[in-house]
């Protein structure tokens, strides 16, 4: 239907079609006797955007402008027992997230094709619109100074998570949620980027990657049994202090212990200095090791 219409359009703003299928006739002209009074209205900047590119023939601009998006209008250009009907897609509150994303998967029709159906943010009734901006010249979601801040006035916790001491640097952009995640969804949970959590870390931090002579199972099983990926109170995103962290699977109690009093380690036996800080004074490898001799990550 929108393609068929291509033929009979020029220009933003010069383009007539028939009052077919309940679309107005006259492209924005329809429209903008009633709103875009002047060139300084906000809804106006829409036609600086990527949208108002009449050159380019996929574009709104060039098909059926306001109607691209807003759906057949018709209706909507006259007062009907006392009441103006709104546009097919109003994008209000009223306005369910599937029809919604109905009207710019239209053309953004890669993304049914890729993995938005299913997605977090698709089942959440997120919509396209709650992330994009259409009627501003830029959209703060393309933008790399504000798109964190975007995701952020939703995921209010993660913002926490961020200004913890310990973080990845995302608080400057320096780093961005989308390092880690694809936002329009993707194969793995949490909607990482990669297929699956390990993969996404070893994207930048290959070096544990593996495989080690001697691995330490949980390494490979997710980094997430040790590290908050956001941000964490303690060193190294870590969830936790040594021993505590280790103890979460280690029982202290039958540990082979070096200590001179030939104890266990802290609490059942031998003195608290000698862990000075934590296990990894001794299990200097925790992620694995490949040295020969390199059995209990001790080296
Ligand atoms: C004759 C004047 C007039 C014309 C022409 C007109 N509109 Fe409207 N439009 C209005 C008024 C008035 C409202 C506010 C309605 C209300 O608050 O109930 C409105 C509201 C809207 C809304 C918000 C609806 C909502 O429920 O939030 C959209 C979107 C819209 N118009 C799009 C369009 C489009 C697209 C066209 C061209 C096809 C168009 N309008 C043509 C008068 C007009
Ligand atoms: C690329 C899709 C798209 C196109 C093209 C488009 N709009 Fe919109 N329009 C939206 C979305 C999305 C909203 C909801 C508010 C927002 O995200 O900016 C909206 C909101 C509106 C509103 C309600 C604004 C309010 O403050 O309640 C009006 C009126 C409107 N559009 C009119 C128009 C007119 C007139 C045109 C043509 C010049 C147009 N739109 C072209 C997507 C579009
Ligand atoms: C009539 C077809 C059409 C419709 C409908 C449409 N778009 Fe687009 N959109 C385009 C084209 C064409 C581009 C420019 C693509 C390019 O340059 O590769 C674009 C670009 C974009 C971009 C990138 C903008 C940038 O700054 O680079 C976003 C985001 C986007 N659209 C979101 C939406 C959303 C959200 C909707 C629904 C409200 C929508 N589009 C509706 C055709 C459309
Ligand atoms: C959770 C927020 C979010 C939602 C929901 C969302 N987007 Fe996006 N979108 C983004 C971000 C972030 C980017 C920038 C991509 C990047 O930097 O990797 C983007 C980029 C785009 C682009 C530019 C081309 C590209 O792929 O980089 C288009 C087009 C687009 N989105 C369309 C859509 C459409 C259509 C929908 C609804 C089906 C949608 N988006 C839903 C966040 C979102
Ligand atoms: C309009 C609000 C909103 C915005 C904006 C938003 N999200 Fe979401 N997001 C949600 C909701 C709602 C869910 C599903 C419920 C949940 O898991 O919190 C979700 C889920 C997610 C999930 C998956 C959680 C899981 O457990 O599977 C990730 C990851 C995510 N969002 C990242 C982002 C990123 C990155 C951005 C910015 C590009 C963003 N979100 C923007 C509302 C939003
Ligand atoms: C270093 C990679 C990385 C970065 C950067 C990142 N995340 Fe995550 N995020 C993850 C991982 C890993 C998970 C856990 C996924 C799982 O357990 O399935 C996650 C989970 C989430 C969740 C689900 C709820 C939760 O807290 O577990 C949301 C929402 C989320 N991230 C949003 C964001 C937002 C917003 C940003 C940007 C401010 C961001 N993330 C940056 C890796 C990252
Ligand atoms: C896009 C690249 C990238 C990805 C993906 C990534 N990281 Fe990082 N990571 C970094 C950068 C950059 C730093 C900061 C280095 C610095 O500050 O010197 C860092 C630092 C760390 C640190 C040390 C933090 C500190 O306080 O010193 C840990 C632990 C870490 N990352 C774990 C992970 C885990 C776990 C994942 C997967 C969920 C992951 N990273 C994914 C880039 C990445
Ligand atoms: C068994 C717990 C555990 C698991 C699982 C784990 N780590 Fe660590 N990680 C640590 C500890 C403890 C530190 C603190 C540094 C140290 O003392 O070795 C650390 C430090 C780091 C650092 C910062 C210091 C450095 O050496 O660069 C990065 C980056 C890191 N881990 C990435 C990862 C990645 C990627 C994974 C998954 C492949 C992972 N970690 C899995 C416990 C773990
Ligand atoms: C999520 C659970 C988990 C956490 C947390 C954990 N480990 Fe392990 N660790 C394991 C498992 C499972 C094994 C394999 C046990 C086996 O092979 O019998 C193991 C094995 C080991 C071994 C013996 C390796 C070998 O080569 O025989 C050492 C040493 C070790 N862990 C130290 C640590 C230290 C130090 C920490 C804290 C930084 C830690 N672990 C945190 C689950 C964990
Ligand atoms: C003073 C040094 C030291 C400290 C501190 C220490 N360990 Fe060990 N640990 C060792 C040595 C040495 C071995 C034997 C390594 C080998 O098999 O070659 C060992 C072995 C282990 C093993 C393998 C046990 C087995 O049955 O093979 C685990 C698990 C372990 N340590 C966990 C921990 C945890 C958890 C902590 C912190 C609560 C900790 N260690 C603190 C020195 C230490």
């Amino acid at each position: 239907m929108l393609s068929l219409l291509i033929f009979l359009t020029g220009a933003w703003g010069a383009s007539d079609f028939p009052a077919e299928a309940g679309y107005a006739s006259g492209g924005e002209r329809a429209c903008v006797m009633c709103h875009i009074p002047e060139d300084d209205h906000p809804l106006a900047d829409i036609r600086h955007s990527p949208h108002g590119l009449s050159g380019d023939d996929r574009s709104p601009a060039a098909q059926l402008q306001c109607q691209s998006c807003h759906g057949p209008s018709l209706a909507h250009l006259s007062v009907q027992d006392g009441r103006r009907p709104p546009p097919a897609v109003a994008f209000s509150a009223e306005t369910p997230a599937r029809q919604a994303n109905r009207a710019c998967l239209d053309c953004h029709d890669d993304y049914s094709q890729r993995h938005w159906h299913g997605s977090a943010h698709e089942f959440a009734d997120v919509s396209c619109v709650d992330c994009h901006q259409s009627h501003s010249k830029t959209d703060p979601m393309m933008q790399r100074e504000t798109r964190e801040r975007v995701c952020l006035d939703c995921h209010t916790q993660v913002r926490g998570e961020i200004h913890r001491p310990s973080s990845h640097p995302m608080r400057h952009q320096e780093m961005s949620c989308m390092d880690c995640h694809a936002p329009h969804g993707s194969i793995s949970d949490g909607e990482l980027r990669e297929g699956s959590l390990n993969e996404t870390c070893y994207s930048c931090h290959a070096e544990f990657r593996g495989p080690f002579l001697w691995e330490h199972p949980p390494v490979r099983e997710s980094c997430g049994s040790c590290h908050e990926p956001h941000g964490s109170v303690h060193d190294n995103l870590l969830k936790a202090r040594g021993p505590q962290l280790c103890q979460q699977c280690h029982s202290a109690a039958f540990h082979p212990s070096t200590a001179p009093d030939g104890g266990g380690v802290p609490p059942q036996g031998a003195s608290s200095s000698m862990l000075q800080r934590n296990c990894m004074n001794c299990h200097t490898d925790v992620h694995g090791s490949n040295h020969p001799s390199g059995a209990g990550q001790t080296r």
